[in-house]
């Protein structure tokens, strides 16, 4: 299992939580910065996933700063619920939905996606953004997530894939394991997260894989929409 500080004791729970907390103030500089703003698009097109719901319950699982429950609210939700590990990630969502005087409609808790403090079938839409990479153990994670969804309901998962073709595949590869760790470490000052981050891509399930995953935790997988050559791939999937 690829942990972010290989060197360090600890569960890769506890080490990706005081990854997040420590990161936490550069984050959203460094999201934008190494992304070149491609972020901010995928978070729309996982927004775009649950267009047709309407005033749906949603839960934003591994919310971090708050970027994605800030685009559901566009959507004009009953509610939007988002959940994290790290006090500091959501130290500053708090701090972004208050100032985009969101916080009638989206609520910040701390918890763990692995056990989720909602009621079974409570949410008509479930999201996850750059998080289900990042859980100690995916299967829990997912089942957890099937177990809060109402049956009808939607999942939609963004993770980073990797590009297949000719030269997106070399580039990509290139900006990710050389650019982009020496970027990410030098800004957030944390050298071992953006090492984390290419070595936690290239060991995750993508597509066919994940899709088996789903399908394994109870989801029914419908789509999984590739974004910009492949970089990253949307995935969306209901429950029966
Ligand atoms: C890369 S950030 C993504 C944040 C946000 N979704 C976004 O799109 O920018 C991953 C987040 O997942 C959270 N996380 C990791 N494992 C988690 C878990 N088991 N339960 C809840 N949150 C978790 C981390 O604390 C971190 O804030």
């Amino acid at each position: 299992m690829v942990k972010p500080y290989n060197t360090l004791e600890g569960s890769k729970k506890d080490q990706v939580q005081s990854m997040f907390d420590r990161i936490a103030p550069r984050y959203d500089l460094l999201n934008r910065l190494l992304s070149f703003g491609i972020d901010k698009i995928w978070r729309r097109n996982v927004v775009k996933q649950l267009k047709e719901l309407k005033g749906p319950m949603v839960l934003d699982v591994a919310t971090g700063t708050g970027d994605l429950a800030v685009e559901i609210c566009k959507i004009d939700p009953v509610a939007v619920y988002g959940l994290d590990l790290s006090n500091e990630m959501l130290a500053f969502a708090k701090e972004k939905i208050f100032r985009k005087k969101l916080h009638m409609t989206v609520q910040l808790r701390q918890g763990d996606s692995e056990n989720l403090p909602f009621e079974d079938d409570f949410f008509d839409a479930i999201t996850v953004a750059f998080g289900v990479r990042n859980f100690e153990n995916l299967s829990k994670g997912l089942e957890e997530m099937h177990r809060v969804l109402r049956p009808g309901g939607r999942l939609v998962v963004l993770e980073f894939s990797k590009p297949k073709k000719f030269p997106f595949k070399q580039l990509y590869h290139f900006y990710f394991t050389k650019i982009l760790p020496w970027w990410g470490g030098l800004i957030s000052k944390d050298k071992e997260a953006y090492a984390y981050l290419p070595a936690s891509v290239l060991q995750f399930p993508e597509g066919k894989e994940f899709e088996e995953k789903l399908r394994r935790a109870g989801l029914q997988p419908q789509a999984s929409l590739p974004q910009t050559f492949g970089i990253a791939t949307i995935y969306v999937s209901t429950k029966p």
